[in-house]
Parts: structure tokens; C-alpha cells; sequence
């Protein structure tokens, strides 16, 4: 069976159970918004996050019940949500190989129909019925802003950090999939110790999502359907360039780092950078981290007895790291 097939056989038909939940929840009699839904819905994503969830529930419950579909739609709105209003922030123009809601519509738009996605998000979580994943889930979103305000106010700050980047991205991305691995856990009701060990396991992957999605900026690619090279161009120094500074301390590339931070520097000083932090073995040893924390999400699953299910977990994290978009 190749990878996509082992992730997605345990869970097939709940996943067309999740996909009528999800659009149904999204309905509106507002033209304006209807016409944003269709716009999203048109091109969705890669579903990450609500497999993790029913894959969870599945390991820990052997079924899918209501709240876990529930707990899945929830945190794939809340998902769609931050990444209208992340394309906001970041003035981005493409998202999901189309135009993003703010390039359609306008940032007014797309702040107000986020809004209205994560709004839909809450109301999914209480249809749980289950106060401890509403509790998770509103969490969650907090934890989400705070990740992107730390982000924010680290591009002023002229240190060149790994642990503030840990910081954000924990928040801003690996919480996100700690809360699909535990609320898929609590929506079966499986024990605090099997729950506690299952978000780990979410928390891990996310830290792997994330260094991903950040080594993708340095390479041009046209199948990620977002735009590549944009994280400097925000001021945002991530963990391949962060490696080659300060292990070399090379005064001209700490000259053009400190531009970036202060959105002064130029493309031409930004390709230099890139350049600089590849030759310095940025990628490599970004590459490094990610797999630790591979092999501590996969140890985590040591004691589980070999079963689809587990070996779609397995999958899962091998896509997460090695994946092309
Ligand atoms: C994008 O997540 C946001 C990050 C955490 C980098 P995905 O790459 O899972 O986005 P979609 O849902 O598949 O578009
Ligand atoms: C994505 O963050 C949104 C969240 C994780 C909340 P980024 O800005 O780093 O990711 P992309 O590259 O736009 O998807
Ligand atoms: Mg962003
Ligand atoms: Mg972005």
C-alpha cells in the first residue's frame, strides 16, 4: 500500500462523514459570505488536521462517534480560519494554488469571514457536548493569536532566536495539532494517561509541520500552492537561517539579517541570505530537528500493539516530514 493509502484506509468512510458535516456546518443566507464559502470550498486543503482527529479517536475508541466528527469539523474551521486571517497579516495573495480571500475579495472581507469561520469553529465545539473539548478548543484559539502577536513582535526584537522560534511555532502550529490528537482521544473517552500521550504525540508532528512548511520558503516550487520565499520578506527569520548565524557569526550575513528584521533589506540581500544559510547547511540541520522530533513522536507509539491504525499514524508523521506541499 503506498503512504496515502495506509493514512486514509482506517478511516475512509468517516472521512465522507466529516466532509458533509463540514460544508453543512458552513451555510449562510448572507450573499456576500456565500459567495466567500464558495470560494474556499472550491479549493480545500490537505485535510491534516481532521484525519489526525478521527485517527486518534480510532486508535483510543476502535469508532468514530458524533463528537469526534464534531471535534474534526471544529478544528478544521478554526484551521480555515487562521489561515484567511493569515493571509491577512502576511499580505499573501495565494492560497491552495487560488487566489486567497483577501486577493478576491478585499482584507475587510476576509477579516469578517474569518470571523464568521471561527465563530462557526465554537459552535461546533459546543455540538460536542464534551465541556473538556470546548475547553481545549477555545484554548486553542487563544493560543493560536498569541503565537502570531509573539511572531510579530520577535521581528522587532534583534536577537536571533531559536527559542522564541520554538516558542511560536508550538503555539502557532503545533498546538493546533496537539488539540486534533487529544480532542480525537476525549471525544472517546480514553483514559487521562492514553489522552496525555496522544497529544504529545500531536504537538510532535505539529513542531515537524511547521520546520516543513518553513524549509519550503527557501526552495521556488509551484506544487505547494502558496507563495515560497515570503518569510523574510516579512521580516521573519525562521530555523534553516537562524542555524547558519549563529553557528558562523559571519558579520555581512548578521548585517542582512538585522535589515530583514527591519524590513529594510533588499531582494538581492535576501537571495544572499538564502544562499548563505544553504551553504552553511541551514536545511540540513533544520532537517535534523525535524527528524527528532519524528523519532520521539514514533517511540511515543512503541507500546501500542501493531494494528491499520497505528500504521497509519506511522504514515502520517513519514508524510508529514517528507511531504512535497
Ligand atoms: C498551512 O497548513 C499552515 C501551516 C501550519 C504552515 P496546511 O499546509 O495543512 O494547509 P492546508 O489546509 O493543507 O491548505
Ligand atoms: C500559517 O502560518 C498560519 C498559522 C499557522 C496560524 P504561516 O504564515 O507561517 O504559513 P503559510 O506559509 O502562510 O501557510
Ligand atoms: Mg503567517
Ligand atoms: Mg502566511
Amino acid at each position: 500500500m503506498d503512504r496515502s493509502s495506509l493514512i486514509n484506509a482506517p478511516i475512509i468512510g468517516e472521512m465522507e462523514d466529516f466532509k458533509r458535516l463540514f460544508d453543512s456546518s458552513l451555510s449562510s443566507s448572507n450573499l456576500l459570505l456565500q459567495h466567500v464559502i464558495e470560494h474556499i470550498r472550491h479549493k480545500t486543503g490537505k485535510m491534516m488536521r481532521p484525519m489526525l482527529v478521527l485517527l486518534s479517536a480510532k486508535l483510543l475508541g476502535g469508532e468514530v462517534r458524533p463528537a469526534t466528527l464534531h471535534a474534526a469539523a471544529a478544528l478544521e474551521l478554526l484551521h480555515t480560519a487562521s489561515l484567511v486571517h493569515d493571509d491577512v497579516v502576511d499580505e499573501s495573495t495565494e492560497r491552495r494554488g487560488q487566489l486567497s480571500v483577501n486577493a478576491v475579495f478585499n482584507n475587510k472581507v476576509a477579516v469578517l469571514s474569518g470571523d464568521f469561520l471561527l465563530a462557526t469553529a465554537l459552535l461546533q465545539a459546543a455540538q460536542t457536548r464534551h465541556i473538556d473539548i470546548i475547553d481545549l478548543i477555545s484554548v486553542l484559539g487563544r493560543d493560536l493569536a498569541d503565537g502570531e502577536l509573539l511572531q510579530l513582535s520577535n521581528v522587532q526584537n534583534r536577537e536571533f532566536s531559536e527559542e522564541i522560534y520554538f516558542q511560536v511555532i508550538r503555539k502557532k502550529t503545533a498546538m493546533l495539532f496537539a488539540a486534533c490528537t487529544k480532542a480525537g482521544a476525549l471525544s472517546v473517552d480514553a483514559d487521562e494517561e492514553k489522552t496525555e500521550l496522544l497529544r504529545l504525540f500531536g504537538e510532535y508532528i505539529g513542531l515537524c509541520f511547521q520546520i516543513k512548511d518553513d524549509i519550503f520558503d527557501y526552495f521556488d516550487s509551484k506544487e505547494i500552492g502558496k507563495p515560497t520565499g515570503n518569510d523574510m520578506l516579512e521580516g521573519k527569520l525562521t530555523l534553516p537561517v537562524l542555524y547558519a548565524l549563529n553557528s558562523t557569526h559571519d558579520a555581512e550575513a548578521t548585517a542582512i539579517a538585522l535589515r530583514v528584521k527591519n524590513g529594510k533589506a533588499t531582494p538581492d540581500e535576501i537571495s544572499r541570505l538564502v544562499a548563505f544559510t544553504k551553504e552553511k547547511g541551514g536545511i540540513e540541520y533544520a532537517q535534523e530537528v525535524m527528524d527528532a522530533h519524528r523519532q520521539r513522536a514514533l517511540s511515543l507509539l512503541d507500546g501500542v500493539p501493531d494494528c491499520e491504525v497505528k500504521r497509519a499514524l506511522q504514515a502520517y508523521i513519514d508524510y508529514v516530514v517528507e511531504r512535497e506541499k
